[in-house]
């Protein structure tokens, strides 16, 4: 492997990981070669535009014409000038919730296929996966191409940890693991992602240890969360506001606080459990706990939307005449993603009751789903019954509430992620609510 600051690295699948971390690499002053199968994104990256929702991401896209960029549809093209290349395709779950790794199959191949032979390429895979699946995936392709670990390729495993929508955490300011059967190829990994970031980056040992890093990083995520979730159902039952609680309880140096909400969202936390869980089942474990904390945060959306009905109901506004604005519909506040977001099945469970549904999120304009009618400006959105912050994008907080007061049928607004000035919302003539209070 060349030296570090003389390689060429080839990021295969230019989303929200991927494109930064071909732009991170290329400000950090390396040859780099973009691939993704999507025309639409290559054309737009070529272009100098930014095709994720991610606002971090918008005015650095490198000019058309850049020096030491390349972009290209063809993994085939793009291969055989890298040293190493880092494949960051999505892993998504299947309808039944198992773990979809073609992906991760696919773009190995593409890669293992294109590799010139004899060269001892470093490929990594980035995306999120459950421990195994590197080896379990690429090995075998390796086997079937007639491939040698360590004389035409060597295979790591590095993931992706930087939080899209939060300029503090971006890829080249989080701290990176590397997993790889091979010490040396790890520590001149080491050497060239500490170009990227300024953060620890540690060589840990095997894949699996890696993998097993990232996955259970969100799980804990999502066993907090859910614990919050669970709680915001239980407090308003006593007649207590959960948040109060939270509060007071904070006051204590060894307790972590957490918000509840509508629901988790995204890419990560609502996915990577099931990797988890399909992994233990696998091996004959138990991850009792781990699927309770899906299942609760899974239903958040389902439990709000029954609170929203019974809402309307003691507001003698039928469900079959109501109408709800949902405020915000991508999944995290400041960027217009709308994977796995929680406004999908809440909008989807006040639809089946007959209510009408609209949206207004300022970070996306595309139809975001059958039946739901999109407001591209929230000056637009006239008669509802009952408003529903779901993202915290600051638009939505800054919104022109008292406006939207005087166009609501019937002024109720219901905080589904704990964000708003609910007293001054009051005084506003609002009748408020939110996820946790009674
Ligand atoms: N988005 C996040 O916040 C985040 C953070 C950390 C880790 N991750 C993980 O990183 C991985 C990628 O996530 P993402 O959010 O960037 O996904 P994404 O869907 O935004 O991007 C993936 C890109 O890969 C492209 N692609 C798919 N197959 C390809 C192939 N064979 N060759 C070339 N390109 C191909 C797609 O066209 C797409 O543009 C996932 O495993 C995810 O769990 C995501």
């Amino acid at each position: 492997m060349a030296e570090a600051d003389k390689q060429t690295v080839g990021i295969i699948g230019l989303g929200y990981v991927g494109l930064p971390t071909a732009i991170g690499f290329h400000d950090a002053g390396f040859e780099v070669w973009g691939v993704d199968i999507s025309e639409r994104t290559v054309s737009m990256v070529r272009a100098g535009e930014n095709p994720t929702g991610d606002p971090d991401v918008d005015d650095i896209v490198p000019a058309p014409g850049a020096p030491r960029w390349n972009i290209t549809t063809s993994t085939a093209e793009a291969v055989p000038h890298c040293d190493v290349v880092l494949v960051t395709v999505p892993t998504p779950v299947t309808h039944d919730l198992k773990p979809d790794l073609t992906y991760v199959e696919a773009a190995g191949r593409a890669v293992f296929e294109s590799l010139p032979g004899g060269t001892n390429t470093v490929v990594v895979l980035e995306s999120t996966v459950y421990p195994g699946v590197t080896a379990e995936t690429w090995l075998p392709l390796l086997d079937e191409l007639g491939l040698v670990q360590g004389v035409d390729v060597t295979i790591a495993y590095c993931p992706e940890r930087f939080n899209p929508g939060d300029p503090a955490h971006g890829v080249r300011s989080v701290a990176r693991v590397i997993g790889c059967s091979d010490e040396q190829v790890g520590a001149s990994l080491v050497a060239l992602y500490s170009q990227l970031t300024s953060e620890d980056v540690r060589y840990v040992g095997r894949l699996e240890v890696a993998e097993a890093a990232k996955v259970i990083e969100n799980v804990q995520r999502d066993l907090n969360i859910a614990l919050v979730n669970e709680l915001a159902r239980i407090f308003p039952a006593l007649g207590v506001d959960v948040e109060d609680v939270l509060s007071a309880a904070a006051t204590k140096w060894n307790f972590h606080r957490y918000t509840p909400g509508v629901g988790v969202g995204g890419h990560c936390i609502p996915v990577d459990p099931y990797y988890m869980i399909q992994r233990a089942a696998n091996v004959g474990v138990p991850a009792n706990l781990i699927t309770a904390a899906r299942g609760v945060n899974r239903s958040m959306p389902i439990h709000v939307a029954g609170v929203i009905r019974d809402l309307l109901f003691e507001a003698e506004v039928p469900a079959k005449d109501a109408r709800v604005l949902l405020m915000g519909w991508s999944y995290k506040a400041e960027v217009g993603d709308p994977r796995e977001t929680p406004a999908e099945p809440l909008a989807e469970a006040l639809l089946e009751k007959g209510v009408k549904v609209g949206v207004w999120d300022p970070h996306l304009d595309e139809p975001l789903l059958d039946g739901v009618t999109v407001h591209r400006v929230l000056g637009d959105a006239d008669g509802y019954d009952l408003v529903v912050l779901v993202t915290a994008h600051r638009a939505c907080l800054e919104a022109d509430w008292a406006s939207l007061h005087q166009r609501m049928r019937t002024p109720m607004v219901y905080d589904g992620r704990r964000v708003l000035d609910l007293d001054a919302l009051t005084s506003d003539g609002w009748k408020t609510y939110a996820v946790g209070r009674p």
